[in-house]
């Protein structure tokens, strides 16, 4: 957004998606499957950048986390015992008259229908958990749940973990994976949908510290958006009340980014206490503590779950870096400019070669320097080459699509061995040696990180 009072519509966001290859329709070509989205060439791009900043800022660069991948499907006992098949429900109701369906919580109280005011039936819990069975016969005993949040993995990997790595607490598991849910009413693009991917952390620390912890991991998070560039404007914690509160949760206070459509949850921060250790130590039989040395007995620590949502920080990300100004063309006229303010880590595109024309004194030359760059160790990511179209349409795609740098050759380069260096935000445009391009393009980064 160009500044916290200039509001992107939705539209603009899911219109960029596509056109540029962001995010598309699932199934498009019949007709699409109700809230179900495809990350497009630039999409897998900028998903893959978040998730690996997060790895890097959570795993990598901290010396109490670890990484686990643990699987989709789970024994059935695992949902038994977490209460997620008692409890992991919403309240729906449906019309009387046009029988759409709709969740309790987000009507008014009374409300009639907000498709065709009909009457609406009394509220009725409905599971949100995916079934499925395995094997080649559909049979109660091969029934399985695609999970719906990625936690339970960490849990019941507990004891793995800990004689595995010898940790002591405080500790975290991190991990990164699809999680599904029959969500009653999805929309607001990948805001909400059945099936999404989540990054979550489940930080085990010693009972009586757990207030401090999760304090801890709130600030953390929420700095972290900005340490990405999400604007500190459009970025609040909020702390749910006794109400919301989950059915393992003592207390838990969401990041909300400020949506198109208003604040909107992108991080939920669970102090999940000792629920999930413990019910799963009654459940399996196994003993799911740590042997506290300072008391000298076993004990079942608390938990922190710092819980984030990919799909959504694709979007907070996507509509933060969102702006629109008048801007000269090369023919001098001024035009609408659209471009992605996106921070560089999380560009999908790091820098464009862009010959000024495909004529063929320029393009062997180009081709060359995009060589150069593309196998330089410090550009970290993609380097686009592109010589269709006029210059004037090539820079506007790259705003578009948030290339902070752009390379240019033009006709002087061959008898000068120099190039533009061109900026997304300024448009300034700066004239570098070929011998020293690279580390020109390393300096602009720095400048812009
Ligand atoms: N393990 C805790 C847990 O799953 P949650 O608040 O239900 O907590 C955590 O979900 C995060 O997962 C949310 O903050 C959100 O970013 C993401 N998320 C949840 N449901 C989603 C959905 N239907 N579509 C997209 N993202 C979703």
């Amino acid at each position: 957004m160009a500044d916290s009072t200039t509001q992107v519509t939705l539209d603009k966001i899911v219109s960029l998606s596509k056109r540029r290859g962001f995010i598309f329709q699932n199934s498009e070509i019949y007709g699409g499957l109700g809230s179900t989205w495809d990350y497009g060439p630039l999409g897998v791009e900028l998903k893959r950048n978040i998730k690996e900043l997060w790895w890097r800022d959570n795993v990598m660069k901290r010396d109490d986390l670890v990484g686990l991948d643990a699987a989709i499907l789970m024994n059935t006992k695992v949902w038994e015992a977490s209460g997620h098949l008692d409890n992991f429900s919403d309240p729906l109701v449906e019309c009387r008259l046009c029988h759409h369906r709709f969740r309790a919580d987000h009507l008014e109280a009374n409300a009639s229908c907000p498709d065709c005011a009909g009457e609406l039936t009394e509220p009725q819990q409905f599971n949100l958990m995916f079934k499925s069975h395995t094997g080649p016969v559909e049979s109660s005993g091969g029934l399985v749940y695609f999970r719906p949040e990625t936690a339970q993995g960490i849990f019941v990997n507990f004891l793995n973990v800990l004689n595995a790595t010898r940790r002591k607490l405080p500790f975290g598991i991190a991990q990164i994976g699809k999680s599904f849910r029959n969500e009653i009413t999805p929309g607001n693009f990948v805001f909400r949908t059945r099936e999404f991917e989540q990054m979550e952390i489940e930080y085990f620390v010693k009972p009586g510290t757990d207030e401090e912890w999760h304090n801890h991991w709130l600030e953390r998070r929420r700095d972290w958006y900005m340490q990405y560039g999400i604007d500190p404007n459009h970025i609040r914690i909020r702390r749910h009340g006794e109400d919301e509160l989950s059915h393992y949760a003592k207390a838990t206070s969401d990041i909300e980014y400020l949506f198109p459509w208003g604040w909107g949850e992108i991080q939920g921060t669970a102090n999940r206490t000792n629920f999930d250790l413990l019910a799963h130590s009654d459940s399996s039989g196994q003993s799911l503590s740590y042997f506290d040395e300072e008391s000298g007995d076993h004990k079942v620590p608390y938990v922190i779950e710092p819980s984030f949502g990919v799909d959504r920080a694709v979007m907070a990300f996507l509509t933060d870096a969102y702006q629109e100004e008048e801007a000269p063309t090369s023919s001098g006229k001024m035009e609408k400019r659209v471009f992605l303010k996106l921070h560089h880590s999380l560009a999908p595109v790091k820098v464009a070669v862009l010959p000024l024309s495909r004529n063929e004194a320029l393009v062997p030359l180009a081709k060359e320097i995009h060589n150069k760059i593309r196998s330089s160790e410090t550009i970290a990511g993609l380097v686009q080459y592109d010589e269709t179209q006029s210059i004037g349409k090539r820079y506007r795609r790259q705003d578009e699509i948030g290339t902070p740098l752009c390379v240019t050759v033009d006709f002087d380069s061959i008898d000068d061995d120099e190039v533009t260096i061109r900026e997304r935000d300024s448009m300034q445009q700066t004239r570098v040696p070929i011998s020293t391009l690279v580390e020109a393009l390393n300096k602009l980064t720095e400048k812009t990180t």
